[in-house]
């Protein structure tokens, strides 16, 4: 079995000869060539923007580490921005002019992804050309709970206490919100998969604060609607429920083909909560690949056993850490590779 396939036959639920493995943020600050060509596109966003910086920076990990899958360089707050919110990366993270209430949900776009984001679907067509079938390619977005998060907080959130106050004492307007976001995701992820993404992913960076009850509410609802929109363009669908293990039975009814799992819900858990319906996606702590690598491979062994061999894309559990020594997220490859299934 070749290195081009093995991702989409596990995510697809077929067997594979051995486990395949990708790392989320493969691109990015770890990597000396990504600070290399970030310092030549000057800041972060004019990297995102520039499809052949960002084809680039695409590319790097996929030699490097030897992963089963590219993943497009770009960010999930970048739909934000034709959608009428200003964005900026000023010093550690990102900067918005939030959303609080109804006027400005109101005053909110869904723009045309083709129209006003051009160069992803440049990035993707570049990358897929470039990548002449080696790894299938990646695209992604914020799931629609994720964005409003950071439109309504203007920035990574911490007790998310604005955005709580938006769902609890102003439902209406938080679910008006919430349905320009999936329109607006709806129309990018499939322009994406229209220009060559073979997968795609839902990064669910923050739905973790929400309890049960919540989930229910104001994230599931929008993720099926997502997925059902999504599945007949036939590119599988991972949603990753960051620091979701609590809502993992409900997050198996939502039709994704594969769901990721961070590092806190064993996968063996995990598996008893969702079903053999699923592909499961995770779990390393990305924290143990600061070393050292014989810890490393216990630890990747113990999710490889956990997983049982069925229905498992490795991964790490939430993205990997600025000061990872490359050379251990090498090690982690290979040796997950090391492990045949057949
Ligand atoms: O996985 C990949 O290699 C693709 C690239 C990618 C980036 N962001 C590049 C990036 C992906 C998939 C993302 C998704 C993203 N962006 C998420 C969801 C994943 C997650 O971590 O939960 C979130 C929440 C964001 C928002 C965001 N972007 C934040 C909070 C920050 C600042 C914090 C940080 O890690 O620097 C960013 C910036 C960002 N996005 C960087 C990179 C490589 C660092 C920018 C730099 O070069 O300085």
């Amino acid at each position: 079995m070749s290195r081009s396939d093995r991702f989409l036959r596990a995510l697809r639920g077929e067997p594979v000869d051995t486990t395949p493995v990708w790392i989320m943020r493969q691109a990015g600050r770890y990597l000396p060539e990504y600070r290399a060509t970030r310092a030549k596109a000057g800041d972060f966003l004019t990297l995102c923007k520039t499809p052949e910086l960002a084809c680039e920076v695409t590319l790097q990990p996929i030699d490097r580490l030897g992963v089963d899958a590219a993943i497009l360089f770009s960010d999930i707050l970048i739909p934000l921005e034709p959608m009428g919110m200003k964005l900026g990366f000023p010093n550690e993270g990102p900067r918005l002019e939030p959303v609080r209430d109804e006027a400005g949900v109101r005053a909110l776009r869904v723009p045309n992804a083709e129209e006003t984001m051009p160069f992803v679907m440049d990035a993707v067509r570049l990358i897929r050309r470039a990548l002449d079938g080696k790894v299938p390619l990646i695209g992604f977005a914020g799931a629609p709970f994720t964005m409003l998060t950071y439109a309504v907080e203007g920035q990574t959130g911490k007790q998310f206490a604005e955005t709580k106050k938006l769902l609890y004492t102003a439902p209406a307007v938080a679910h008006q919100l919430l349905q320009k976001l999936t329109d607006t995701v709806a129309d990018y992820l499939a322009a994406q998969i229209r220009a060559g993404a073979q997968v795609v992913q839902l990064f669910d960076s923050w739905v973790g604060q929400l309890a049960p009850e919540d989930f229910r509410a104001f994230a599931a609802p929008y993720v099926k609607k997502l997925v059902d929109t999504l599945k007949p363009l036939g590119a599988p669908i991972i949603y990753f429920a960051n620091d979701g293990g609590s809502l993992l039975a409900d997050a198996a009814r939502l039709g994704a083909d594969a769901l990721g799992v961070d590092w806190r819900t064993p996968l063996d858990e995990a598996r008893a909560r969702t079903g053999d319906g699923v592909t499961l996606q995770g779990n390393l702590d990305p924290c143990l690949l600061f070393g050292p690598v014989a810890e490393i491979e216990r630890r990747a062994d113990d999710v490889l056993a956990r997983a049982g061999g069925k229905r498992h894309v490795f991964n790490l559990g939430h993205g990997i850490l600025p000061g990872t020594p490359p050379e251990h997220a090498v090690a982690l490859v290979e040796h997950v590779h090391r492990h045949r299934l057949s």
